[in-house]
């Protein structure tokens, strides 16, 4: 089954991690998929290569979306890819974590993390919003530290503003039959998360914290993101879907069996 065929995906950031686990399956599932990146030039190539070899449909598009002109950079490369085609699906993955503590944050972090993490999402989709048509979906990537307190206040409330501006624009464009959703991954293995493997112990003592037990990987966040882009998920708007493995429930977890 091609439960994407015919249709078109751009997804943020899809040069690592997340994004590219979320890239190659959207195009195994038929989509003519853009593979977004900013310095990840090489990464992003093998990116394409992967899902052509596959017998998909992939370009890469180049767009650094912490700068003032990154939206419409990327959506003149977006716009040439799809060559008059609709953009059917549309994958805000893209944001950094910088991981430096809330005493020494400075402004100029703060600001870069909300250019990256908020305004681009919330810029991408105004911009797309031609490009959608009916049956359109808009996902978000949000995370678990918007319900778990953590150390990167800056990173974490600026996920917050995402899963808000979820809600609102799934209320904004659910009469044009676009759906609007967030996932929230937990920790995941990728260059984001290095700081599971910054010292002996770490992954183990969050995936001790995880109902399931372990740390989740890209795969993982793609299956549900693949859903939420399915004609399956047509009654689902304005959600947050948690796919952290059940990350800190509560007390107990597997270490407590
Ligand atoms: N990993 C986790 O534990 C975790 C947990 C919860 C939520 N998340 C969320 O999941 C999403 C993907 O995270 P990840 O772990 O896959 O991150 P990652 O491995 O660090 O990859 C980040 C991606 O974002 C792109 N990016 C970074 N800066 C950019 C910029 N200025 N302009 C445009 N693109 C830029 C990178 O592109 P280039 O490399 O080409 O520059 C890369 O493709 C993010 O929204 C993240 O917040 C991750």
């Amino acid at each position: 089954m091609v439960p994407l065929k015919g249709r078109t995906a751009l997804v943020t950031g899809a040069s690592r991690g997340i994004g590219r686990a979320v890239a190659v399956r959207l195009a195994a599932d038929g989509a003519l998929v853009a593979v977004h990146y900013s310095a990840g030039e090489t990464a992003a190539k093998e990116v394409v290569a992967e899902i052509t070899d596959a017998g998909g449909e992939a370009f890469a598009v180049r767009a650094d979306l912490g700068l003032d002109d990154g939206v419409e950079i990327l959506f003149a490369g977006l716009e040439a890819g799809l060559n008059g085609r609709k953009l059917d699906i549309l994958i805000n993955n893209a944001a950094i974590l910088d991981t430096t503590p809330y005493d020494r944050l400075t402004r100029d972090i703060f600001e870069q993390t909300w250019a990256i993490n908020v305004v681009a999402p919330l810029f991408v989709t105004q911009r797309a919003l031609p490009l959608l048509p009916e049956g359109g979906r808009v996902i978000n990537i949000s995370s678990t530290v918007t319900r778990i307190a953590g150390p990167f206040l800056h990173y974490a409330m600026a996920k917050g503003a995402v899963e808000v501006m979820t809600r609102g624009l799934a209320q904004m464009l659910g009469g044009r039959g676009v759906t609007v959703n967030t996932v929230t991954p937990g920790a995941v293995d990728t260059d984001m998360a290095a700081w599971l493997h910054a010292a002996p112990g770490i992954k183990e003592g969050v995936a001790s914290i995880t109902a399931l037990g372990r740390i989740g990987e890209p795969d993982d966040i793609a299956g549900v993101i693949a859903f939420l882009a399915s004609a399956d998920a047509r009654w689902v708007t304005g959600a947050a879907i948690d796919a952290s493995g059940g990350q800190w429930l509560g007390h107990g977890g597997p270490h407590s069996r």
